[in-house]
Protein backbone atom coordinates (compact mmCIF):
# COMPACT_ATOMS: atom_id res chain seq x y z
CA UNK A 1 0.00 0.00 0.00
CA UNK A 2 2.36 3.21 0.77
CA UNK A 3 5.26 3.78 -0.67
CA UNK A 4 8.29 1.48 0.04
CA UNK A 5 11.57 1.25 -1.39
CA UNK A 6 11.72 -2.24 -1.28
CA UNK A 7 11.18 -5.38 0.16
CA UNK A 8 11.01 -6.44 3.94
CA UNK A 9 12.54 -9.05 5.25
CA UNK A 10 10.96 -12.65 3.81
CA UNK A 11 9.76 -14.02 7.33
CA UNK A 12 8.10 -10.41 8.26
CA UNK A 13 4.42 -11.13 9.87
CA UNK A 14 3.14 -7.14 8.96
CA UNK A 15 3.62 -6.70 5.20
CA UNK A 16 4.55 -10.41 3.68
CA UNK A 17 1.06 -11.26 2.46
CA UNK A 18 0.32 -7.97 0.85
CA UNK A 19 3.98 -7.86 -0.67
CA UNK A 20 3.39 -11.41 -2.14
CA UNK A 21 0.33 -10.47 -3.86
CA UNK A 22 1.66 -7.60 -5.45
CA UNK A 23 4.99 -9.32 -6.35
CA UNK A 24 2.78 -11.33 -8.40
CA UNK A 25 0.74 -8.82 -10.83
CA UNK A 26 3.89 -6.80 -11.06
CA UNK A 27 4.67 -5.77 -14.82
CA UNK A 28 6.70 -2.97 -13.28
CA UNK A 29 9.94 -2.02 -11.37
CA UNK A 30 11.97 -1.45 -8.48
CA UNK A 31 11.91 0.35 -5.51
CA UNK A 32 8.26 1.45 -3.95
CA UNK A 33 7.25 4.78 -4.22
CA UNK A 34 3.84 5.46 -5.04
CA UNK A 35 2.97 5.66 -8.45
CA UNK A 36 0.92 8.92 -10.37
CA UNK A 37 -2.06 7.36 -8.68
CA UNK A 38 -0.98 7.72 -5.53
CA UNK A 39 -0.32 3.57 -6.17
CA UNK A 40 0.08 1.32 -4.01
CA UNK A 41 2.50 -1.75 -4.97
CA UNK A 42 4.25 -4.45 -2.78
CA UNK A 43 7.92 -4.93 -2.96
CA UNK A 44 9.38 -7.82 -4.54
CA UNK A 45 12.95 -8.54 -5.10
CA UNK A 46 13.43 -6.17 -8.29
CA UNK A 47 10.10 -4.48 -8.53
CA UNK A 48 8.64 -3.16 -5.33
CA UNK A 49 5.70 -1.16 -5.71
CA UNK A 50 3.59 -1.51 -2.68
CA UNK A 51 0.33 -2.57 -4.26
CA UNK A 52 0.41 -2.27 -7.74
CA UNK A 53 -2.51 -0.95 -9.57
CA UNK A 54 -3.37 -4.42 -10.21
CA UNK A 55 -2.60 -6.08 -6.67
CA UNK A 56 -5.13 -6.65 -4.67
CA UNK A 57 -5.49 -5.67 -0.40
CA UNK A 58 -7.73 -7.10 1.31
CA UNK A 59 -9.50 -5.26 3.54
CA UNK A 60 -10.48 -7.53 6.72
CA UNK A 61 -10.39 -6.83 10.48
CA UNK A 62 -7.14 -9.16 10.99
CA UNK A 63 -4.89 -6.88 8.90
CA UNK A 64 -4.39 -4.56 11.61
CA UNK A 65 -3.57 -7.36 13.77
CA UNK A 66 -0.98 -8.23 10.72
CA UNK A 67 0.28 -5.24 10.97
CA UNK A 68 0.60 -5.12 14.50
CA UNK A 69 2.81 -8.50 14.20
CA UNK A 70 0.14 -10.94 15.64
CA UNK A 71 1.73 -14.66 14.76
CA UNK A 72 0.19 -17.45 13.03
CA UNK A 73 -2.40 -15.23 10.88
CA UNK A 74 -2.87 -16.84 7.36
CA UNK A 75 -4.19 -14.23 5.15
CA UNK A 76 -8.28 -15.19 3.90
CA UNK A 77 -8.55 -17.19 0.66
CA UNK A 78 -11.15 -16.15 -1.26
CA UNK A 79 -12.08 -18.34 -4.49
CA UNK A 80 -9.04 -18.45 -7.04
CA UNK A 81 -9.13 -16.67 -10.10
CA UNK A 82 -10.12 -18.33 -13.44
CA UNK A 83 -11.77 -16.36 -15.65
CA UNK A 84 -11.30 -14.10 -18.32
CA UNK A 85 -10.97 -10.23 -19.52
CA UNK A 86 -12.66 -7.34 -18.92
CA UNK A 87 -12.96 -5.64 -22.54
CA UNK A 88 -12.16 -2.26 -23.50
CA UNK A 89 -15.75 -0.89 -24.48
CA UNK A 90 -17.27 0.94 -22.09
CA UNK A 91 -20.49 2.62 -22.05
CA UNK A 92 -21.38 3.65 -18.64
CA UNK A 93 -24.71 4.99 -18.07
CA UNK A 94 -24.26 8.06 -15.92
CA UNK A 95 -27.00 8.50 -13.92
CA UNK A 96 -27.99 6.89 -10.42
CA UNK A 97 -30.48 4.43 -10.64
CA UNK A 98 -31.93 0.97 -9.52
CA UNK A 99 -33.44 -1.75 -11.71
CA UNK A 100 -36.05 -3.77 -10.94
CA UNK A 101 -37.49 -4.96 -7.80
CA UNK A 102 -37.60 -8.19 -5.42
CA UNK A 103 -34.84 -10.43 -5.09
CA UNK A 104 -34.82 -13.75 -7.79
CA UNK A 105 -32.80 -16.45 -8.28
CA UNK A 106 -29.52 -14.81 -8.71
CA UNK A 107 -29.91 -11.75 -6.96
CA UNK A 108 -30.11 -12.83 -3.10
CA UNK A 109 -31.44 -9.95 -1.13
CA UNK A 110 -29.62 -8.27 2.13
CA UNK A 111 -32.03 -9.25 4.79
CA UNK A 112 -30.69 -9.35 7.92
CA UNK A 113 -27.56 -10.70 7.42
CA UNK A 114 -24.89 -7.96 7.61
CA UNK A 115 -21.36 -9.33 7.36
CA UNK A 116 -19.72 -7.36 4.32
CA UNK A 117 -16.40 -8.83 2.43
CA UNK A 118 -14.07 -6.12 0.00
CA UNK A 119 -10.78 -6.63 -1.82
CA UNK A 120 -9.08 -3.32 -3.13
CA UNK A 121 -7.32 -3.54 -6.29
CA UNK A 122 -5.20 -0.58 -7.23
CA UNK A 123 -3.70 3.10 -5.54
CA UNK A 124 -3.92 4.38 -2.39
CA UNK A 125 -6.76 6.28 -3.64
CA UNK A 126 -8.50 2.92 -3.67
CA UNK A 127 -7.32 1.59 -0.66
CA UNK A 128 -8.51 4.68 1.23
CA UNK A 129 -11.66 4.85 -0.35
CA UNK A 130 -12.33 1.46 0.63
CA UNK A 131 -11.49 2.22 3.84
CA UNK A 132 -14.68 4.90 3.97
CA UNK A 133 -16.91 2.28 2.44
CA UNK A 134 -16.34 -0.12 4.98
CA UNK A 135 -16.95 3.36 7.36
CA UNK A 136 -20.04 3.97 5.79
CA UNK A 137 -21.25 -0.66 6.16
CA UNK A 138 -19.60 -0.34 9.83
CA UNK A 139 -21.61 2.94 10.59
CA UNK A 140 -24.89 0.36 9.53
CA UNK A 141 -24.28 -1.91 11.20
CA UNK A 142 -22.33 -4.29 9.16
CA UNK A 143 -19.57 -6.80 9.84
CA UNK A 144 -16.16 -6.64 8.30
CA UNK A 145 -15.18 -10.57 7.17
CA UNK A 146 -12.02 -11.85 6.28
CA UNK A 147 -13.23 -14.42 3.48
CA UNK A 148 -15.97 -14.37 0.51
CA UNK A 149 -17.26 -17.46 2.06
CA UNK A 150 -17.93 -15.61 5.26
CA UNK A 151 -19.69 -12.65 3.76
CA UNK A 152 -23.52 -11.95 3.15
CA UNK A 153 -22.24 -8.66 0.84
CA UNK A 154 -19.01 -8.51 -0.82
CA UNK A 155 -17.54 -5.90 -2.40
CA UNK A 156 -14.50 -5.10 -4.95
CA UNK A 157 -13.32 -1.82 -5.10
CA UNK A 158 -11.31 -2.25 -8.93
CA UNK A 159 -8.94 -0.13 -10.81
CA UNK A 160 -8.51 0.23 -14.09
CA UNK A 161 -5.35 1.74 -15.31
CA UNK A 162 -3.54 -0.80 -17.07
CA UNK A 163 -5.94 -3.26 -19.10
CA UNK A 164 -4.36 -6.24 -16.71
CA UNK A 165 -5.27 -4.32 -13.39
CA UNK A 166 -9.16 -4.12 -15.13
CA UNK A 167 -8.91 -7.83 -16.08
CA UNK A 168 -8.85 -8.84 -12.51
CA UNK A 169 -12.19 -8.09 -11.03
CA UNK A 170 -13.80 -10.03 -14.30
CA UNK A 171 -11.69 -12.83 -12.82
CA UNK A 172 -13.08 -12.66 -9.11
CA UNK A 173 -16.60 -12.17 -10.47
CA UNK A 174 -16.27 -15.57 -12.88
CA UNK A 175 -16.05 -17.50 -9.88
CA UNK A 176 -19.01 -16.84 -8.85
CA UNK A 177 -20.49 -18.42 -12.04
CA UNK A 178 -19.19 -21.61 -10.65
CA UNK A 179 -21.38 -21.43 -7.30
CA UNK A 180 -24.49 -20.38 -8.78
CA UNK A 181 -26.17 -20.46 -5.35
CA UNK A 182 -23.72 -18.69 -3.74
CA UNK A 183 -26.20 -16.72 -1.60
CA UNK A 184 -24.15 -13.75 -1.93
CA UNK A 185 -25.09 -9.74 -2.83
CA UNK A 186 -21.88 -8.45 -4.89
CA UNK A 187 -20.93 -4.65 -5.72
CA UNK A 188 -18.60 -3.56 -7.82
CA UNK A 189 -16.57 -0.13 -7.36
CA UNK A 190 -14.16 2.11 -8.34
CA UNK A 191 -12.81 2.77 -11.65
CA UNK A 192 -14.07 -0.72 -13.93
CA UNK A 193 -17.53 0.03 -12.52
CA UNK A 194 -17.43 3.32 -13.64
CA UNK A 195 -15.95 2.56 -17.21
CA UNK A 196 -17.85 -0.58 -17.83
CA UNK A 197 -20.80 0.58 -16.40
CA UNK A 198 -23.96 -1.56 -16.77
CA UNK A 199 -22.31 -3.58 -18.75
CA UNK A 200 -20.94 -5.26 -15.94
CA UNK A 201 -24.55 -6.52 -15.25
CA UNK A 202 -24.46 -8.07 -18.73
CA UNK A 203 -21.13 -9.80 -18.00
CA UNK A 204 -21.89 -10.89 -14.60
CA UNK A 205 -25.62 -10.82 -14.33
CA UNK A 206 -25.37 -11.84 -10.41
CA UNK A 207 -23.88 -8.38 -9.72
CA UNK A 208 -26.44 -6.24 -7.63
CA UNK A 209 -24.11 -2.88 -7.26
CA UNK A 210 -22.18 -1.14 -9.68
CA UNK A 211 -20.92 2.64 -8.18
CA UNK A 212 -17.95 4.37 -9.77
CA UNK A 213 -15.72 6.71 -7.32
CA UNK A 214 -17.36 9.82 -8.07
CA UNK A 215 -20.85 8.15 -6.69
CA UNK A 216 -19.63 7.40 -3.60
CA UNK A 217 -21.43 9.97 -1.38
CA UNK A 218 -24.69 7.83 -2.73
CA UNK A 219 -23.58 4.56 -1.05
CA UNK A 220 -25.67 5.40 2.04
CA UNK A 221 -28.93 5.80 -0.58
CA UNK A 222 -27.96 2.64 -2.87
CA UNK A 223 -27.32 0.36 0.19
CA UNK A 224 -30.78 1.52 1.52
CA UNK A 225 -32.63 0.54 -1.95
CA UNK A 226 -30.53 -2.89 -1.88
CA UNK A 227 -31.80 -3.56 1.98
CA UNK A 228 -35.22 -2.90 0.49
CA UNK A 229 -34.33 -5.39 -1.58
CA UNK A 230 -33.85 -3.92 -5.23
CA UNK A 231 -31.91 -6.37 -7.91
CA UNK A 232 -30.02 -3.91 -9.39
CA UNK A 233 -28.45 -0.04 -8.38
CA UNK A 234 -25.99 2.14 -9.88
CA UNK A 235 -24.05 5.25 -9.20
CA UNK A 236 -22.63 6.56 -12.39
CA UNK A 237 -22.50 10.19 -12.39
CA UNK A 238 -18.66 11.90 -12.58
CA UNK A 239 -20.29 15.14 -13.08
CA UNK A 240 -20.53 15.42 -9.46
CA UNK A 241 -18.42 18.30 -7.63
CA UNK A 242 -18.20 16.15 -3.91
CA UNK A 243 -15.89 14.59 -2.36
CA UNK A 244 -16.22 11.39 -0.44
CA UNK A 245 -16.25 12.40 3.10
CA UNK A 246 -17.74 10.07 5.61
CA UNK A 247 -18.61 10.33 9.35
CA UNK A 248 -16.21 6.76 9.88
CA UNK A 249 -14.07 6.27 8.30
CA UNK A 250 -12.26 2.46 9.05
CA UNK A 251 -8.31 2.67 8.66
CA UNK A 252 -6.43 -0.50 8.17
CA UNK A 253 -3.05 1.24 9.32
CA UNK A 254 -2.79 1.75 13.08
CA UNK A 255 0.25 4.30 12.54
CA UNK A 256 -0.19 5.95 8.98
CA UNK A 257 -3.65 7.41 8.18
CA UNK A 258 -4.45 8.34 4.53
CA UNK A 259 -6.30 11.22 3.70
CA UNK A 260 -7.64 11.95 0.54
CA UNK A 261 -7.25 16.12 0.22
CA UNK A 262 -8.40 16.06 -3.66
CA UNK A 263 -10.06 13.53 -5.58
CA UNK A 264 -10.12 12.86 -9.74
CA UNK A 265 -8.29 15.03 -12.47
CA UNK A 266 -7.90 17.63 -14.65
CA UNK A 267 -5.20 17.07 -16.34
CA UNK A 268 -5.76 14.86 -19.64
CA UNK A 269 -2.85 13.06 -20.16
CA UNK A 270 -3.36 11.25 -23.43
CA UNK A 271 -2.76 7.07 -22.04
CA UNK A 272 -4.89 7.93 -18.96
CA UNK A 273 -8.01 6.75 -18.06
CA UNK A 274 -7.97 8.70 -14.25
CA UNK A 275 -10.43 11.69 -15.39
CA UNK A 276 -12.74 10.14 -16.66
CA UNK A 277 -13.14 7.21 -14.08
CA UNK A 278 -12.66 9.62 -11.56
CA UNK A 279 -14.10 12.53 -12.56
CA UNK A 280 -12.70 16.21 -12.64
CA UNK A 281 -10.60 17.53 -9.51
CA UNK A 282 -12.11 18.07 -6.61
CA UNK A 283 -10.35 19.22 -2.88
CA UNK A 284 -11.65 19.45 0.52
CA UNK A 285 -12.07 22.50 2.04
CA UNK A 286 -8.74 22.87 4.48
CA UNK A 287 -10.86 23.47 7.28
CA UNK A 288 -12.40 19.95 7.00
CA UNK A 289 -8.55 18.54 6.31
CA UNK A 290 -7.59 20.01 9.29
CA UNK A 291 -10.21 18.50 11.58
CA UNK A 292 -9.52 15.33 10.21
CA UNK A 293 -6.17 15.60 10.62
CA UNK A 294 -6.60 16.84 14.84
CA UNK A 295 -9.34 13.89 15.19
CA UNK A 296 -6.63 11.13 13.53
CA UNK A 297 -3.79 12.49 15.96
CA UNK A 298 -6.32 12.23 19.22
CA UNK A 299 -6.92 8.55 18.11
CA UNK A 300 -3.06 7.84 18.19
CA UNK A 301 -2.22 8.28 14.46
CA UNK A 302 1.16 10.01 14.49
CA UNK A 303 2.23 9.98 10.39
CA UNK A 304 -0.24 11.04 7.37
CA UNK A 305 -0.51 10.89 4.14
CA UNK A 306 -2.39 13.28 2.13
CA UNK A 307 -3.91 11.34 -0.91
CA UNK A 308 -4.78 13.36 -4.52
CA UNK A 309 -4.48 12.02 -8.42
CA UNK A 310 -2.40 15.28 -8.16
CA UNK A 311 -1.94 16.43 -4.95
CA UNK A 312 -0.48 19.78 -5.51
CA UNK A 313 -2.91 20.47 -7.53
CA UNK A 314 -5.09 21.03 -4.79
CA UNK A 315 -7.20 24.39 -4.11
CA UNK A 316 -8.94 25.60 -0.74
CA UNK A 317 -12.14 25.99 -1.68
CA UNK A 318 -12.80 28.06 0.92
CA UNK A 319 -12.19 32.37 0.12
CA UNK A 320 -8.67 33.12 0.45
CA UNK A 321 -8.14 29.25 1.21
CA UNK A 322 -4.72 27.82 1.46
CA UNK A 323 -2.11 27.21 -0.97
CA UNK A 324 -1.27 23.02 -1.19
CA UNK A 325 2.41 24.02 0.59
CA UNK A 326 0.75 26.23 3.49
CA UNK A 327 -1.86 23.39 3.87
CA UNK A 328 1.06 20.76 4.21
CA UNK A 329 2.79 23.46 6.79
CA UNK A 330 -0.31 23.95 9.00
CA UNK A 331 -0.91 19.73 8.96
CA UNK A 332 2.27 19.19 10.16
CA UNK A 333 1.69 21.47 13.12
CA UNK A 334 -0.65 19.88 13.96
CA UNK A 335 0.01 18.68 17.87
CA UNK A 336 0.67 14.75 17.57
CA UNK A 337 1.69 14.65 13.98
CA UNK A 338 5.46 13.34 13.54
CA UNK A 339 5.41 13.06 9.60
CA UNK A 340 3.38 14.33 6.78
CA UNK A 341 3.31 12.46 3.34
CA UNK A 342 1.49 13.60 0.36
CA UNK A 343 1.37 11.72 -3.20
CA UNK A 344 1.50 12.06 -5.92
CA UNK A 345 2.99 15.10 -7.21
CA UNK A 346 2.26 16.80 -11.03
CA UNK A 347 5.42 18.14 -12.02
CA UNK A 348 3.25 21.15 -13.36
CA UNK A 349 2.11 22.62 -10.12
CA UNK A 350 5.05 21.46 -8.86
CA UNK A 351 6.60 25.19 -6.90
CA UNK A 352 9.41 26.52 -4.89
CA UNK A 353 7.43 27.06 -2.01
CA UNK A 354 6.85 23.23 -1.46
CA UNK A 355 11.08 22.44 -1.43
CA UNK A 356 10.56 25.59 1.23
CA UNK A 357 8.07 23.70 3.42
CA UNK A 358 9.43 20.84 3.25
CA UNK A 359 12.66 22.41 4.34
CA UNK A 360 11.83 24.52 7.07
CA UNK A 361 9.06 22.04 8.69
CA UNK A 362 10.84 18.67 9.74
CA UNK A 363 7.60 16.55 10.23
CA UNK A 364 7.03 17.10 6.39
CA UNK A 365 9.14 13.76 5.34
CA UNK A 366 12.10 14.58 2.60
CA UNK A 367 9.68 12.70 -0.23
CA UNK A 368 8.71 13.63 -3.65
CA UNK A 369 7.10 11.32 -6.34
CA UNK A 370 7.46 12.98 -9.06
CA UNK A 371 6.31 10.88 -12.04
CA UNK A 372 8.06 11.95 -15.44
CA UNK A 373 6.66 9.23 -17.83
CA UNK A 374 9.13 9.86 -20.59
CA UNK A 375 12.68 11.10 -20.59
CA UNK A 376 11.86 12.41 -24.54
CA UNK A 377 10.10 15.94 -24.81
CA UNK A 378 8.75 14.18 -28.22
CA UNK A 379 7.05 11.55 -26.12
CA UNK A 380 6.21 13.76 -23.48
CA UNK A 381 3.95 16.01 -25.97
CA UNK A 382 1.78 13.14 -27.89
CA UNK A 383 1.65 12.11 -24.10
CA UNK A 384 0.06 15.09 -23.15
CA UNK A 385 1.96 16.15 -20.10
CA UNK A 386 2.34 19.43 -20.22
CA UNK A 387 6.20 19.90 -19.51
CA UNK A 388 9.60 19.40 -22.12
CA UNK A 389 12.43 17.08 -20.41
CA UNK A 390 14.26 20.29 -19.74
CA UNK A 391 11.51 21.68 -17.69
CA UNK A 392 10.62 18.24 -15.86
CA UNK A 393 14.82 18.40 -15.07
CA UNK A 394 14.39 21.85 -13.53
CA UNK A 395 12.21 20.66 -11.11
CA UNK A 396 14.62 18.16 -10.30
CA UNK A 397 17.36 20.67 -9.93
CA UNK A 398 14.58 22.35 -7.94
CA UNK A 399 14.50 19.82 -5.16
CA UNK A 400 17.72 19.04 -5.15
CA UNK A 401 18.80 22.45 -4.45
CA UNK A 402 16.91 22.35 -0.52
CA UNK A 403 18.81 22.23 2.12
CA UNK A 404 18.09 18.68 3.09
CA UNK A 405 18.00 15.99 0.95
CA UNK A 406 15.03 15.24 -0.72
CA UNK A 407 14.49 11.25 -1.67
CA UNK A 408 12.28 11.27 -5.41
CA UNK A 409 10.56 8.69 -7.09
CA UNK A 410 9.15 8.91 -10.42
CA UNK A 411 6.84 6.71 -12.76
CA UNK A 412 7.74 5.85 -16.07
CA UNK A 413 5.87 4.28 -19.22
CA UNK A 414 7.37 2.25 -21.95
CA UNK A 415 6.13 1.39 -25.49
CA UNK A 416 3.77 4.64 -25.80
CA UNK A 417 3.00 4.61 -29.16
CA UNK A 418 5.82 5.84 -31.43
CA UNK A 419 8.38 5.23 -29.08
CA UNK A 420 11.31 5.25 -30.98
CA UNK A 421 14.60 3.57 -29.34
CA UNK A 422 16.56 6.80 -29.27
CA UNK A 423 13.11 8.12 -27.09
CA UNK A 424 14.07 5.14 -24.38
CA UNK A 425 17.67 6.34 -25.08
CA UNK A 426 16.46 9.86 -23.59
CA UNK A 427 14.61 8.12 -20.72
CA UNK A 428 17.99 6.24 -19.63
CA UNK A 429 19.78 9.47 -19.84
CA UNK A 430 17.41 10.97 -17.87
CA UNK A 431 17.11 8.48 -15.33
CA UNK A 432 20.85 8.96 -14.85
CA UNK A 433 20.55 12.60 -14.68
CA UNK A 434 17.53 12.52 -12.21
CA UNK A 435 19.03 9.85 -9.86
CA UNK A 436 15.55 8.57 -8.88
CA UNK A 437 15.33 6.55 -5.86
CA UNK A 438 12.65 4.42 -6.89
CA UNK A 439 10.79 4.02 -10.11
CA UNK A 440 7.57 2.16 -10.84
CA UNK A 441 8.33 1.37 -14.99
CA UNK A 442 4.81 0.13 -16.76
CA UNK A 443 4.44 -1.10 -20.46
CA UNK A 444 1.93 0.98 -21.77
CA UNK A 445 -1.73 -0.08 -21.94
CA UNK A 446 -4.29 1.23 -24.24
CA UNK A 447 -7.03 2.36 -22.72
CA UNK A 448 -10.67 3.22 -23.81
CA UNK A 449 -11.82 6.17 -23.50
CA UNK A 450 -7.96 7.81 -24.15
CA UNK A 451 -6.70 9.95 -26.61
CA UNK A 452 -3.49 7.70 -27.11
CA UNK A 453 -6.09 5.24 -28.49
CA UNK A 454 -6.43 6.58 -31.64
CA UNK A 455 -2.16 6.39 -31.92
CA UNK A 456 -2.55 2.87 -32.26
CA UNK A 457 -0.50 0.37 -30.14
CA UNK A 458 2.22 0.37 -32.29
CA UNK A 459 5.27 -1.27 -29.85
CA UNK A 460 4.51 -5.10 -29.75
CA UNK A 461 4.48 -6.60 -26.50
CA UNK A 462 7.90 -8.65 -26.46
CA UNK A 463 9.38 -5.18 -27.52
CA UNK A 464 7.69 -3.03 -24.72
CA UNK A 465 8.98 -5.98 -22.21
CA UNK A 466 12.79 -5.35 -23.11
CA UNK A 467 12.36 -2.03 -22.94
CA UNK A 468 11.13 -2.27 -19.45
CA UNK A 469 13.67 -4.75 -18.99
CA UNK A 470 16.10 -2.14 -19.86
CA UNK A 471 14.77 0.74 -17.85
CA UNK A 472 14.39 -1.30 -14.61
CA UNK A 473 17.92 -2.43 -15.10
CA UNK A 474 19.62 0.85 -15.82
CA UNK A 475 17.62 2.21 -12.49
CA UNK A 476 18.63 -1.15 -10.33
CA UNK A 477 22.34 0.05 -11.14
CA UNK A 478 21.13 3.92 -9.81
CA UNK A 479 19.28 2.31 -6.52
CA UNK A 480 22.81 0.19 -5.54
CA UNK A 481 24.97 2.82 -5.95
CA UNK A 482 22.53 5.68 -3.94
CA UNK A 483 21.79 3.39 -1.15
CA UNK A 484 25.28 1.77 -0.56
CA UNK A 485 26.14 5.42 -0.16
CA UNK A 486 23.61 5.49 2.97
CA UNK A 487 25.76 3.04 4.54
CA UNK A 488 26.45 3.98 7.71
CA UNK A 489 23.66 6.90 8.18
CA UNK A 490 21.01 6.91 10.69
CA UNK A 491 18.00 7.16 10.20
CA UNK A 492 15.04 7.62 12.29
CA UNK A 493 12.63 4.63 11.49
CA UNK A 494 8.54 4.49 12.02
CA UNK A 495 8.51 0.81 13.05
CA UNK A 496 5.29 -1.01 11.46
CA UNK A 497 6.40 -4.68 11.45
CA UNK A 498 7.87 -7.11 13.28
CA UNK A 499 9.62 -10.54 11.98
CA UNK A 500 9.00 -14.10 13.06
CA UNK A 501 12.34 -14.20 13.63
CA UNK A 502 12.59 -12.63 17.42
CA UNK A 503 14.96 -9.14 17.17
CA UNK A 504 14.08 -8.45 13.60
CA UNK A 505 11.88 -5.43 12.83
CA UNK A 506 11.09 -3.14 9.67
CA UNK A 507 9.78 0.40 9.14
CA UNK A 508 10.29 2.97 7.39
CA UNK A 509 12.20 6.54 7.07
CA UNK A 510 11.09 10.11 6.43
CA UNK A 511 12.50 9.62 3.02
CA UNK A 512 10.25 6.40 2.61
CA UNK A 513 12.82 3.98 2.66
CA UNK A 514 12.71 0.67 4.28
CA UNK A 515 14.65 -0.52 7.19
CA UNK A 516 15.01 -3.70 8.07
CA UNK A 517 16.71 -4.37 11.23
CA UNK A 518 17.30 -5.86 14.39
CA UNK A 519 17.09 -4.92 18.02
CA UNK A 520 17.32 -5.92 21.42
CA UNK A 521 14.12 -4.16 21.99
CA UNK A 522 11.01 -5.56 22.24
CA UNK A 523 7.20 -3.91 21.39
CA UNK A 524 8.85 -1.77 19.02
CA UNK A 525 5.39 -1.46 16.78
CA UNK A 526 4.51 2.11 16.39
CA UNK A 527 7.45 3.86 18.05
CA UNK A 528 9.92 6.15 16.29
CA UNK A 529 13.59 4.43 16.52
CA UNK A 530 17.33 5.55 15.47
CA UNK A 531 18.31 2.73 13.08
CA UNK A 532 22.25 2.68 11.63
CA UNK A 533 22.12 1.26 8.13
CA UNK A 534 24.59 -1.65 7.94
CA UNK A 535 23.88 -2.85 4.24
CA UNK A 536 22.14 -1.94 1.25
CA UNK A 537 20.39 -3.56 -1.34
CA UNK A 538 18.41 -2.18 -4.33
CA UNK A 539 15.36 -1.67 -2.58
CA UNK A 540 15.91 -1.39 0.79
CA UNK A 541 18.32 -1.03 3.92
CA UNK A 542 19.74 -3.34 6.60
CA UNK A 543 20.49 -1.92 9.81
CA UNK A 544 20.62 -1.99 14.05
CA UNK A 545 18.40 -0.02 16.43
CA UNK A 546 21.19 2.54 17.80
CA UNK A 547 20.43 1.74 21.47
N1 LIG B 1 -0.51 2.33 -19.59
C1 LIG B 1 0.57 2.13 -18.81
N2 LIG B 1 0.79 2.82 -17.69
C2 LIG B 1 -0.11 3.76 -17.34
N3 LIG B 1 -0.16 4.60 -16.29
C3 LIG B 1 -1.28 5.33 -16.38
N4 LIG B 1 -1.97 5.00 -17.48
C4 LIG B 1 -1.25 4.02 -18.09
C5 LIG B 1 -1.44 3.27 -19.27
N5 LIG B 1 -2.50 3.46 -20.06
C6 LIG B 1 0.90 4.67 -15.29
C7 LIG B 1 1.52 6.06 -15.21
C8 LIG B 1 0.94 6.59 -13.95
C9 LIG B 1 0.79 5.33 -13.14
C10 LIG B 1 -0.16 5.39 -12.03
O1 LIG B 1 0.32 4.38 -14.04
O2 LIG B 1 2.91 5.90 -15.09
O3 LIG B 1 1.78 7.53 -13.34
FE1 LIG C 1 -1.94 11.40 -13.50
FE2 LIG C 1 -2.20 12.35 -16.01
FE3 LIG C 1 -3.71 10.29 -15.19
FE4 LIG C 1 -4.18 12.73 -14.16
S1 LIG C 1 -4.43 12.13 -16.32
S2 LIG C 1 -4.05 10.80 -13.03
S3 LIG C 1 -2.05 13.57 -14.11
S4 LIG C 1 -1.45 10.29 -15.42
Amino acid sequence: MPPSFDVRLDDLTGARAESREAAQDSDSILAGPPSELGVNKSPTRQNQRYGDDASPTRHSPAKVARRAGSQGYSPPQPWAPTTKAAGDDASPARQSQHHGDGACSTHPVLGDERTFYIETFGCQMNVHDSEKVAGVLLGRGYQQVETVDAAKLVFYNTCSIREKAAQKVFSRLGEFRKHPDHGKVIGVLGCVAQQEGEEIFERAPWVSLVCGSASYSKLPTLLAQLEAGNRRVTGLDTDTDETFETEMTRRDNPFRAYLTIIEGCDKSCSYCVVPYTRGPERSRSSASVLEEVRKLAGAGYSEIQLLGQTVNSYRDPAPRGKTFAELLVTVAAVPGIRRVRFTTSHPRDFGRDIVEAIDSVPALCDHVHLPVQSGSTRVLRAMQRTYTREEYLDKIALIRSARRPISVTSDIIVGFPGETERDVAETLSLLDAAQYDGVFAFQYSPRPNTASLQMGDSIPEEEKGRRLAIVQDRQREIQVARNNELVGQTFEVLVDGASRRPGQWTGRSSSNRILNFSSPHSDLLGQYIQVRATGASPNSLVGEQII
